[in-house]
């Protein structure tokens, strides 16, 4: 190798550092935008306590269509003693009852289609 190539090297080198970075810097300016949901306005508490449904509604929901569909138990006692209907459209959607403004919203974020909806109903949205 003559010594005139080291600038051409040097020069590879940092296109290569450069491109090899391009996932990072381009993520550091346009993180994509974090899921908005919308929580009902008139209602203070949710089935379960908050973080347990933020990170393991899907369980509870599991454990409910057992419990009707095995048992024929229709009737969930929460952790502050109140009473509830085991029933996605009928209660999870009572009160989240825009689905597209929060279920979808993070499951779009996390890239997650649950097949629920292809037998449950959810409430007609407003345009
Ligand atoms: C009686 C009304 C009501 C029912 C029924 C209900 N929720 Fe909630 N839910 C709420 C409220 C109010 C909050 C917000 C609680 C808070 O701010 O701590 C919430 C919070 C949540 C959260 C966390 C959202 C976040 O990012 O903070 C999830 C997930 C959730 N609910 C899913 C469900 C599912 C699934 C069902 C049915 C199994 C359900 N909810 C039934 C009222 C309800
Ligand atoms: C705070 C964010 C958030 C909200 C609000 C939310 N989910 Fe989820 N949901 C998630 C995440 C994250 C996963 C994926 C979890 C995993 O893969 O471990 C998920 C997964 C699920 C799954 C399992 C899907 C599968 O294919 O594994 C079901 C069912 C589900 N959600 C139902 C609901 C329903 C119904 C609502 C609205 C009443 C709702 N979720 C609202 C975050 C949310
Ligand atoms: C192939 C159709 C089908 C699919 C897909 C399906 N279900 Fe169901 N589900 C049913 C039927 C039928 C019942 C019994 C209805 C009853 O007895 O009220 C039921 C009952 C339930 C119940 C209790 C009753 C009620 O009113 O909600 C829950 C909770 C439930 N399913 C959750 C889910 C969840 C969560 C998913 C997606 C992960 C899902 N189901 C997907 C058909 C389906």
């Amino acid at each position: 190798m003559k010594i005139y190539d080291k600038p051409v090297i040097v020069i590879g080198v940092l296109i290569f550092l450069a491109i090899f970075a391009f996932p990072l810097w381009t993520a550091l300016g346009t993180t994509p935008p974090q899921p908005k949901v919308e929580l009902p306005k008139d209602m203070k508490e949710c089935v379960a306590p908050t973080e347990y449904m933020k990170s393991s509604h899907m369980q509870l929901l599991n454990e409910w269509r057992d419990s009707v569909v095995r048992d024929g138990n229709r009737v969930w006692v929460s952790h502050t003693g109140k009473q509830y209907n085991m029933s996605l459209t009928n209660e999870c959607l009572r009160c989240h009852n825009e689905k597209s403004k929060f279920c979808d919203q993070c499951h779009n974020y996390v890239g997650v289609v649950p097949f629920c909806w292809d037998c449950h109903t959810y409430p007609k949205e407003a345009k």
